[in-house]
């Protein structure tokens, strides 16, 4: 079936659907006049009690939560706006990277709104959601330098306009978001472990435990590792008898070494950016769950100010996993009548510059491909 001929009402609401990892989040967008993007209602289920157990997300019992959940939050964020079929001129739905399971539950879901509501259908990259997420609060105009710093990714990025990103360097292991989770795993604090270890943090004394920062001493690269930190901890975990102190203070210490290398890194990366685009427009942008830390956001701020750049993150609300930015993509993707078939299909892996990603496929390759 081909998307071109169907009906396109203008200006029009967007349905944005999300269930790659364990949120289940619908939301409705618009355009207003004045060009800025009004989320008029949104929702997000989390999962946290049901992957709490597992001190991480569990593929298959996300996957069940999302076929339970999507539809009944679709009808809430259309009662909430007080919204009709016939106002919502097209569907969003994220269709990977991600677990594939869940992404399959907000893909379907999505197309089978755009047959059965006879409206284009969108296939949003998640991470061009968490791209474009700053641009929901109306502030930030194409280009900036974007870093993305999630539980599955960690990459800084040049984000020239819609679907042109350039890759400036990225993990070469694993995300932060997944180190904190672990962090917080190994001395049972609590699932999702980036909000339990942020907390900690606070009565620990940051200096206390002596951990790594790997790959910082390379200066030619932006690729980062966390790996090592990752086993350090869990080193420190295990030297000595734990208590409420010295998990305070592992705690404390792994949040500064976090923020050491993704400091150290975002000003060789806000330079590169002076290099390529020139120093006119210079915004660094923070976006994905890990950017929800108050100690990183404030380094990352002094870090822009010292390299002459603006700073941004979006709300918190927006930078962990939600439907509004996979609605904007789709808002901006309708906007270009950027249709998708609906024979496309679901990805667990997909790069957002798939050219930097074959080149050099630093995380996540593999015989199925560069997934960041
Ligand atoms: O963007 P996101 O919701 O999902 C992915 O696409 O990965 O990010 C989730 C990650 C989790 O690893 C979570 O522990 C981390 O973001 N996170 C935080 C904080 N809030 C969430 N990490 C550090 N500090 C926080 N306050
Ligand atoms: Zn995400």
């Amino acid at each position: 079936m081909t998307q071109d001929t169907l009906k396109m009402p203008e200006p029009s609401i967007i349905l944005g659907l999300e269930s790659s990892c364990d949120e289940t989040a619908a939301a409705l967008v618009r355009r207003l006049d004045d060009g800025n993007v009004e989320v008029l209602s949104e929702r997000i289920a989390s999962q946290d009690d049901k992957h709490e157990a597992f001190g991480g997300v569990v593929p298959e019992i996300a996957a069940r939560a999302h076929v339970e959940r999507m539809d009944g939050l679709v009808k809430e964020v259309m009662d909430e706006a007080k919204v009709s079929w016939n106002e919502i001129g097209g569907v969003a739905a994220t269709s990977g990277p991600g677990l594939i399971g869940g992404v399959l539950v907000g893909l379907m879901t999505g197309k089978a709104i755009s047959l059965a509501q006879d409206i284009p259908f969108m296939a949003v990259n998640h991470l061009e959601g968490h791209a474009l997420s700053p641009r929901l609060t109306g502030k930030i105009e194409f280009p900036y330098l974007l870093l993305l710093v999630s539980g599955g990714h960690c990459q800084f990025l040049l984000v020239k306009n819609l679907g042109e990103y350039e890759r400036l360097g990225s993990t070469i292991d694993d995300a932060p978001g997944e180190a904190f989770d672990k962090t917080a795993k190994l001395m049972g604090l609590g699932f999702p472990g980036g909000p339990a270890v942020e907390r900690w943090s606070e009565k620990g004394d940051k200096n206390a435990v002596d951990l790594p920062r790997p790959l910082l001493k390379k200066k030619d690269t932006l690729d980062m590792s966390f790996a090592g930190l990752k086993t350090a901890v869990r080193r420190a975990v295990e030297l000595e008898p734990i208590n409420d102190q010295r998990k305070a203070d592992i705690c404390a210490s792994f949040q500064l070494a976090v923020a050491d290398i993704l400091a150290k890194r975002s000003e060789q990366a806000m330079r590169l950016y002076k290099e390529r685009l020139g120093s006119e427009v210079c915004q660094f942008v923070v976006a994905g769950g890990v950017a929800a830390n108050k100690s990183l956001r404030a380094r990352l701020e002094i870090s822009a100010a010292q390299e002459g750049f603006t700073f941004a993150s979006p709300p918190m609300k927006w930078c962990t996993d939600n439907a509004a930015m996979i609605a904007l993509v789709g808002l901006e993707k309708f906007e270009r009548r950027q249709f998708d078939d609906l024979d496309v299909n679901a990805r667990a892996r997909w790069p957002l510059d798939s050219a930097a990603a074959s080149a050099s496929p630093a995380y996540g390759g593999g015989r199925r491909g560069a997934k960041a």
